[in-house]
């Protein structure tokens, strides 16, 4: 083994294949496969470290692995300050667990429609339209765009990944130019809809409201950044429990084991298994130096396989104590939408168990393709397995 690459065959097969290595032999390794060249912090501890450490560990240039504007929340403070808390109030417990219902009821209908099937597909026909219709109704944008956003979130997430995003240019414009005629909408409307991309248009923060641009970065990042996330979550976890049906059929037998089947996911399968930061100044981690403008991956996937801090770390168990794994990241820049992401999943994994326990995998389907992002697909199912 020369070293590690996110782009091995065998990595890009299982995102796990390599992290006892990494961990290992390599806690803070430089990966040149890539323009520009990057390092990767996978320790659990230097994760976390670096996460807190927000004046060294810069996103204001984005959070992929090319240098991108600020944008959004990807920045810094203040912008950074300014921006979640123009939108945090709708991410807040109570506004999520109100969301319940509406998830219940819109799972409910996916399900019916397959029901009479003797088989379906979880990603196209379940998992992606569930997070994209809620959070297309929260935002106040028609739902019946959803394939349209399927095809734009797909652009923004592969452009990030790419060393040359020129061939989803033409994508991302579109949906920049979506997005802007439902701000202006609202903004020439004398009595706009009550939804959040009024809410950002009406808000005012010391007398200044926010510019189209900016609101139009906080738009994409929630209609793009939560949906593809929450399908591969989804989709991750029935993949796993059906690949060693033991684990769907204890599930099954007792659903109150949801909640940990869905926190294992997280921990062992994380929809993004890393993002990036940009070095303000040199730094020294584990005695290796890191220069300053470079962009570094925390590697949030291989943390949570960190001995250091969970034991057995390569085990799927659904007894495990609690312990916080770092799929949501921490730090100023923990996921706004985490709750509303393990809500829909919980609704959707008891929902499935209740009404398909004889679910069988047809097969392991295909990975989504960036690099640091998990998850299928497609992930064919049928009916009719034996159900002990
Ligand atoms: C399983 C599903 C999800 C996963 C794994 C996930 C993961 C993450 C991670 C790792 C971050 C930290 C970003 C960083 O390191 O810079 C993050 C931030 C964020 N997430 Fe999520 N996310 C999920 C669902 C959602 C949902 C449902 C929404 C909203 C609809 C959302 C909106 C955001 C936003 C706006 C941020 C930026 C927060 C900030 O920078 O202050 N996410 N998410």
């Amino acid at each position: 083994m020369v070293g590690y690459s996110p782009f091995d065959n065998a990595t890009l097969r299982d995102h796990d294949h390599d992290y006892g290595w990494l961990l290992r032999e390599e806690p803070v390794s430089l990966f040149q496969g890539y323009d520009p060249p990057f390092h990767i912090l996978s320790r659990y501890d230097d994760v976390s470290a670096a996460l807190r450490n927000i004046e060294v560990f810069s996103s204001h240039q984005g959070q992929g692995p090319r240098y991108t504007p600020p944008s959004g929340m990807v920045c810094d403070p203040p912008m950074h300050t300014l921006h979640r808390s123009l939108v945090q109030q709708a991410f807040s417990p109570g506004a999520i667990r109100a969301l319940g219902p509406r998830v219940e009821a819109q799972t409910a209908e996916l399900l019916d429609a397959v029901a009479g099937q003797a088989g379906f597909d979880i990603h196209d026909d379940f998992a992606f339209p569930l997070p994209v219709v809620i959070i297309a109704e929260m935002l106040g944008v028609p739902g019946e765009d959803i394939q349209q956003f399927k095809l734009w979130s797909d652009a923004s997430v592969e452009a990030m990944g790419a060393e040359d995003p020129t061939p989803w240019l033409a994508e991302l414009q579109a949906l920049g130019a979506y997005i802007l005629g439902q701000i202006r909408a609202r903004r020439a409307d004398s009595n706009p809809p009550d939804d959040l991309i009024t809410r950002m248009v009406l808000a005012e923060s010391d007398g200044v409201r926010l510019e189209d641009e900016a609101i139009l970065g906080l738009v994409s990042q929630l209609l793009v950044g939560g949906n593809e996330t929450t399908t591969s979550l989804i989709t991750n976890v029935v993949w796993r429990l059906l690949e060693d049906r033991r684990l769907w059929e204890h599930i099954v037998a007792e659903p109150a084991l949801i909640d940990r089947a869905v926190e294992e996911s997280l921990r062992f399968d994380p929809p993004v298994l890393g993002l990036f930061r940009t070095t303000t100044r040199d730094v020294t981690v584990r005695g290796v130096h890191i220069p300053r403008g470079g962009k570094v991956m925390l590697h949030y996937a291989a943390a949570n396989r960190d001995p250091a801090v969970f034991e057995h770390p390569d085990r799927f168990s659904l007894d495990r104590p609690p312990r916080k794994h770092l799929s949501f990241a921490i730090g100023v820049h923990v996921c706004i939408g985490q709750e509303m992401a393990r809500l829909e999943a919980r609704i959707a994994l008891r929902a499935l168990a209740a009404r398909f326990p004889d679910l069988v995998l047809e097969s392991r389907g295909e990975r989504i393709k960036p690099f640091f992002l998990w998850g299928r697909r497609r992930l064919p199912v049928r009916r009719g397995g034996v159900y002990r």
